[in-house]
This record gives C-alpha cells, sequence and structure tokens, in this order.
C-alpha cells in the first residue's frame, strides 16, 4: 500500500553484516575488483533509473510485445526479399559478431548482482542481466525467420563456435572486458565505454540507415534492444564516480584501453556497415559524423563532467577516425571469401563522390587502390582481386597492421616480451601490451597459428576449413562486381 518512494530504498538497499563467513572470502578482489576504495564509499553508489521489478516487467512486456508484433506483421510480408543486397550485409554482419556478446553479457551482469560492492548494484544488475538475455533471445528468433531466406542467418548462433578471424576479434575483447574482467573494470570497460559510448552507433545509427533501407524488421530489433541498453548503461557513472575520488588512475587507465579497442571494433564492424554497405541514397550520416556528435561531443564531454581526461592517444585517435574503417573495409573485401556475409564495394561513381564529400581525403589513400582492383575486375583478371598471402594481425586488436591509419603511414610496432616478437597495428595498442605484458602475452593470433602450423593444408582452403567457413556462407562481392561495369573504357568505335 505504500507509495514507491517509499520503500524504495529499503528494496534496493538489502544488505547485512556478515558473521558465519569473513566478507573477504565471499566478495573476494578477484571478482569484485574493489582494490583500494573504502567499503564505505559504495555507499554513495547511486542511480538515476529507480527502476522497480513490477516496473521493470510492466515495460519490458510491452516492449517484447511491440517488437514480436513487428516480426509477425513483417513474416508475411515478405520484406527480406526485397531488401538491397548490400543492406542484407549489415544485418548479417550484426548477428553474428553481436548475439553471442549479449549472451557473454549476461554472465557479466550475473558477476554484478553476485560480487558487486554495492547492493545497489547487485540489485540493477538483475535488471541489467535479464535485459541480456532478452538481446540474445531476440537476436535469435529474427536470425531464425530468415534463415529460410539466407543459411547465413545460422552465424547468428555459430559464429562464436567458430575461428572466423572477424569473430574472434571481437571475442577476444569481449573475453577481456567482459567475461574475464572483475566488477570494476567490467563496468567501465562495458557499461560506461562501449554501452554509453559505443552502442549508440550500432543501434540508433544503424537502425536509422536500416529503417531507410526498409529492413523494417531489423530496426525494430535494434531499437527495441538500444531502450535497454541505454539504461543499464548508467550503471557505469556511480562506479566511475566512486573511482574517480578513491583509484582515479585506475579509471583513466581502463577507459583510455577500453576506448581504442571498442573504437576499433566499431569501426570494423559498425563503419563499414555505415559507409559501404548502406545504399548511399539511405545514409544519414557518415560513419566519422555519428562518431564526431556522439562520441566525441557527447561522451567525451560527460566524461570531462567527471573528471576523466582525453586519452593520451586523441591525436591519433582523429587520424585513425578518417582511415581506419576504409582500411578495414577495402581488407575485409579483399578477404571476402574469409567473410559469412556478402560485403558491398560500395566504390560505384556515385559511391565514391559520396566517399570524397565526408572525407576528403579518401581517394589519395584508399581510391587510388580500388582503382588497381576495378582494373582487374574490367581485365578479367579476377585472380589478382583476391589475396595470397595473410596480412600479419595486431596482438592486442586482432586487426591487421596497417588498418589503423592511411596507406602512407604502415610502420609496424613491435615489443619483445620473455623471447616472443608481438607486433602492433598502433603505438597505442603496443602501449596496451607494453603496460600489461602478462595480460596479453602467450596468446596467439590466426596469424601466428597459420605460421606454428596449427591450421592446415596452409593455404586458403586450409585456413577456410579452420574458420568454419562452408561455401554456402563464403563471402563474394554484393552485387557480382556489376558496378565496377561504369568505370570500363567505352569499347572503341569501329571506323
Ligand atoms: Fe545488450
Ligand atoms: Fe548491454
Amino acid at each position: 500500500m505504500l507509495a514507491r518512494d517509499d520503500w524504495y530504498d529499503i528494496a534496493r538497499d538489502v544488505d547485512w553484516t556478515l558473521s558465519y563467513v569473513d566478507s573477504k572470502e565471499a566478495f573476494p578482489e578477484s571478482w569484485s575488483g574493489v582494490g583500494p576504495v573504502p567499503a564505505e564509499a559504495w555507499n554513495s553508489w547511486d542511480e538515476p533509473y529507480r527502476v522497480t521489478f513490477r516496473d521493470y516487467v510492466r515495460v519490458q512486456r510491452e516492449k517484447e510485445t511491440g517488437a514480436l508484433a513487428v516480426r509477425d506483421a513483417l513474416k508475411r510480408a515478405n520484406i527480406y526479399e526485397k531488401l538491397d543486397p548490400a543492406h542484407t550485409a549489415s544485418s548479417q554482419l550484426h548477428m553474428g559478431t553481436t548475439c553471442m556478446v549479449e549472451q557473454m553479457a549476461v554472465t557479466m551482469q550475473s558477476r554484478f548482482c553476485r560480487f558487486a560492492p554495492s547492493p545497489r548494484w547487485r540489485s540493477l544488475g538483475v535488471f541489467g542481466m535479464l535485459d541480456e538475455i532478452r538481446h540474445a533471445q531476440l537476436d535469435l528468433a529474427f536470425s531464425h525467420d530468415l534463415l529460410k531466406h539466407d543459411e547465413r542467418f545460422d552465424w547468428c548462433n555459430k559464429a562464436f563456435h567458430t575461428n572466423e578471424w572477424g569473430v574472434l576479434a571481437v571475442k577476444n575483447f569481449f573475453d577481456d572486458w567482459m567475461l574475464n574482467a572483475n566488477c570494476i573494470e567490467a563496468a567501465m570497460a562495458t557499461s560506461l565505454t562501449v554501452e554509453h559510448g559505443f552502442t549508440n552507433m550500432q543501434f540508433v545509427a544503424l537502425a536509422a540507415d536500416a529503417m531507410e533501407a526498409g529492413d523494417v524488421d531489423f530496426s525494430n530489433l535494434l531499437s527495441s534492444i538500444q531502450t535497454d541498453e541505454a539504461r543499464h548503461a548508467q550503471l557505469g557513472f556511480p562506479t566511475l564516480e566512486v573511482l574517480m575520488k578513491h583509484d582515479p588512475k585506475r579509471a583513466q587507465y581502463v577507459f583510455d584501453v577500453s576506448f581504442w579497442r571498442s573504437f576499433r571494433l566499431f569501426q570494423t564492424l559498425t563503419g563499414t556497415s555505415m559507409d559501404y554497405y548502406t545504399p548511399v541514397a539511405q545514409r544519414k550520416m557518415s560513419f566519422k559524423e555519428f562518431m564526431l556528435e556522439w562520441v566525441v561531443h557527447h561522451h567525451e564531454r560527460t566524461m570531462k563532467d567527471y573528471g576523466l581526461q582525453k586519452p593520451w592517444y586523441w591525436e591519433t585517435f582523429l587520424k585513425c577516425l578518417d582511415h581506419g574503417h576504409h582500411a578495414m573495409h577495402i581488407g575485409t573485401w579483399f578477404w571476402r571469401p574469409t567473410l559469412f556475409w556478402k560485403p558491398n564495394a560500395g566504390v560505384s561513381k556515385a559511391e565514391r563522390a559520396w566517399l570524397n564529400s565526408k572525407y576528403p581525403n579518401w581517394e589519395d589513400s584508399w581510391g587510388t587502390l580500388w582503382d588497381e582492383i576495378i582494373a582487374n575486375v574490367n581485365s578479367g583478371n579476377m585472380a589478382a582481386t583476391y589475396p595470397e598471402t595473410l596480412p600479419a594481425l595486431c596482438n592486442i586488436t586482432q586487426l591487421p597492421l596497417g588498418s589503423a591509419w592511411d596507406r602512407h603511414n604502415l610502420q609496424m610496432y613491435t615489443s619483445e616480451y620473455k623471447g616472443r616478437l608481438y607486433n602492433f597495428d598502433s603505438d597505442v595498442s603496443k602501449w596496451i601490451f607494453d603496460t600489461e605484458p602478462e595480460r596479453y602475452c602467450g596468446h596467439t593470433n590466426v596469424v601466428d597459428r597459420f605460421l606454428m602450423g596449427q591450421i592446415q593444408p596452409m593455404n586458403l582452403g586450409g585456413g577456410l576449413q579452420w574458420m568454419g567457413i562452408t561455401p554456402e556462407v563464403m563471402g563474394d562481392d554484393a552485387y557480382a562486381y556489376k558496378w565496377a561495369a561504369e568505370y570500363a573504357a567505352p569499347a572503341r568505335k569501329v571506323a
């Protein structure tokens, strides 16, 4: 009978003094990660959402009904068959690389429920955990509907059980900062940096592009998920606030590491989707424009309010923002047999004009490389449009060396540790490794494993088999190279 505000604080503050076990054993440092933060400091941990279980269930049920109603209506409308094949790549890429991350987030949130240092945080973790279960299940349900159109949607479930190189890059980051991190680090790296800083790009920008492209179903899925993300991402802020008072150096460090690594991943996944896969007439903003507005201006300003500095590598970040996703795009297209989706080259004359208008340096670094590919396609020399070798990969981001900046800056960064040489895509990735070498050493990336002879036979066929890529899903140009024809020299008139 009480009004919510009269009982809310009591309900979420349920905690007691342990008498049968030592609290250090019930909340081991390795799971909670509190470090030097005193226990009383967590009394000030507070979140703005003030959600109760009853409200939560009511709102989630409404959201779920809405999302499933759209899904049912669209199942009958055969909308999928009318979609642009370039756009389809975005949804397949999303499903394959994101679904299992949502499921991993369930584990992270359940760690908060059990080991977080504040009862309020533990209580909020329950809602976060339920959110993430819903996200993984939505991805699976929507992909299951689309399976009959394209086997690639099977990768929603399958991708993380394969060794596909892009999936391994995603897994490497989230294993490290979501599954393997303690509560404090996970809240800083995932809630604050990934969920608050970056997922808007995937779930707001991509949802807008998907809606424009006529993929109401995918857009609906993304928007439904984002409303949850926006809420549980907030649990990063009170954690940051406590940390800034008692352990500010660690807050800055985790932020700097996770910002770079998240950025490189979103650049690869969302950057290519927004600037190359979305049909040009339906693009709302370029990846760079969205990054500048949402991540640089909005997220950075918020971070500043809490006393965090811009990461020390800001200049490198801005250079990478201009080029990194173009590098990743031409690389992924070139190595297209290793993808489980069909990438759009995205360099027809109209697309190229758009790229040049958004990125004034694009032609110099990337257009010139695409011209080589175009000439080979048009002269029928298809063999030259496929790779013969493997790129060296970064031992931190798992992405190719030379993919962080333009083609004039292909410098390799290396470190030697315990007799082994490690390669990095940038001075930032090298700094990440050098700061905590024990955390990262010993890991072998795809190319390391190839060179060690773990992938047999040592050719493209052996590599594809090792990655689980089957002929039904193997990537090829989304438009079967038709876009290149407009660049072909006109046939000479016979006199
Ligand atoms: Fe999620
Ligand atoms: Fe989330």
